[in-house]
């Protein structure tokens, strides 16, 4: 089995950089490749300040930064690929820079390198065919900040060999992270249940069940370190909608956008990026107080209704859904969903705790109000026809 000694990173943007302090940080040599030196100097500047910062939190000495910021080499080309073992590419996601970086990956390193793509989205299958050596290539799926995030879900693709997928399993494993292995679907796992309980958000916020406030704090009392549209403020409503309309081509009527994600892109309330989503915000990032302007695409105030449970529902069916198609084991899915998104508990335990007879009572209950997004799984439907009441 090839040992993965030295790596290399391709992309240097947000995740290439927070990739690349993970791997320094367990002592790995990198070698860092971006398409210019501007961005090169960009990537390298947010690696020194992900150092710096260890340092101001007495997490690492200046010495062991200095140590661990000389194991990058950075570069513009392909010239030293001759020893990589292994290649995380961090990219563009678009298809014709992924197909370009993948063959130009296959021209310059050995054949017994493994590839590995941070793709979020593209299907591995695929990205192994650019490639032209699919059993080299795996999806290698780290979180935002890597260097913080625990989680790496490990895709491969149809024609993945076993041996790659064990060394990248051992590779993340000795990097510090859980490493679930996922069957290669639209999203993945981890972001396709996210995708079900931040498209349910919206639709409670737009039937005027809860105004914004009221849906944050009582989904972070419920399960979450932060709440769903403060987050969709984060990360932007643009690339929400991107993700959203995504999952509903690849998953259907269950994953309907809501009409308010695409009203807020159209009046520019992207979220912190424009100061104007869910919330207001100010020069600084923080939050003012609700945006006001809303009231033009949802039913105004809050009639007392909501129950953080609802967010939950959609997303615990999902679960189920993908634990019928086998995407992962099923004792991997909570610890998954937590690492991932720092869910107290992750869906199944939910669905436990709830009792599976209540939770498929709740789901038809709100099938018959709101239609496919709470179709129940036939799983799910088993176990309760079996009697049973947890599905551990
Ligand atoms: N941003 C996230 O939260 C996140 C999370 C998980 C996965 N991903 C995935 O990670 C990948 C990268 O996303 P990102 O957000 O870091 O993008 P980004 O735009 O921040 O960074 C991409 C970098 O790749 C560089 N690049 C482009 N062509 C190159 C080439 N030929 N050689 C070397 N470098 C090149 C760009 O200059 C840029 O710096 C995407 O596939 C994305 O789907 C992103």
């Amino acid at each position: 089995m090839t040992e993965i000694k030295k790596v290399a990173v391709i992309g240097a943007g947000t995740m290439g950089a927070s990739i690349t302090a993970a791997l320094i940080a367990k002592n790995y040599p990198v070698l860092l490749k971006e398409s210019n030196e501007t961005f090169l100097s960009k990537g390298l500047s947010t690696i020194d300040s992900i150092l710096n910062k260890g340092v101001e939190k007495g997490k690492i000495s200046p010495d062991d930064a200095k140590r661990q910021r000389d194991l990058i080499t950075g570069t513009l080309d392909y010239s030293k690929f001759q020893d990589i073992d292994l290649v995380i590419e961090a990219v563009p996601e678009t298809v014709e820079i992924k197909k370009s970086v993948l063959s130009d990956i296959d021209k310059n390193c050995p054949t017994t390198t493994i590839i590995a793509s941070n793709t979020s989205s593209m299907s591995i299958s695929q990205l192994g065919s650019f490639s032209g050596r699919p059993g080299k290539t795996i999806g290698m799926h780290f979180f935002n900040p890597a260097h913080l995030m625990k989680l790496v879900e490990v895709i491969p693709g149809l024609l993945t060999d076993k041996e790659t997928i064990q060394c990248t399993i051992d590779f993340a494993n000795n990097l510090g992270k859980l490493a679930v292995q996922v069957d290669e679907c639209a999203s993945f796992l981890v972001n396709r249940l996210l995708g079900r309980y931040m498209n349910e958000s919206l639709w409670c916020l737009q039937e005027g069940i809860a105004t914004q406030d009221e849906i944050d704090q009582k989904t972070c009392e419920f399960n979450m370190p932060v709440g769903p549209l403060a987050l969709r403020d984060m990360n932007g409503a643009d690339i929400g909608l991107s993700v959203a309309r995504y999952n509903q081509a690849e998953y259907g009527p269950r994953f309907e956008v809501p009409p308010l994600l695409e009203s807020m892109v159209l009046a520019n309330y992207l979220g912190k990026k424009t100061k104007k989503g869910f919330y207001i915000y100010d020069d600084k990032g923080s939050k003012v107080g609700p945006n006001p302007d809303l009231a033009q695409f949802v039913k105004a105030g809050s009639t007392g209704d909501f129950k953080a449970e609802r967010l939950f529902l959609p997303m615990i069916n999902e679960a189920f859904l993908a634990l019928q198609e086998n995407v992962c084991q099923k004792e991997d899915l909570d610890k998954a969903l937590q690492a991932g998104l720092g869910m107290r508990k992750g869906p199944l335990a939910l669905a436990n705790e709830m009792g599976l007879s209540r939770c498929l009572a709740l789901m038809e209950e709100n099938f018959q109000k709101h239609g496919e997004r709470f179709r129940p799984a036939s799983l799910l439907k088993r176990y309760v026809f079996a009697g049973r009441e947890t599905i551990d």
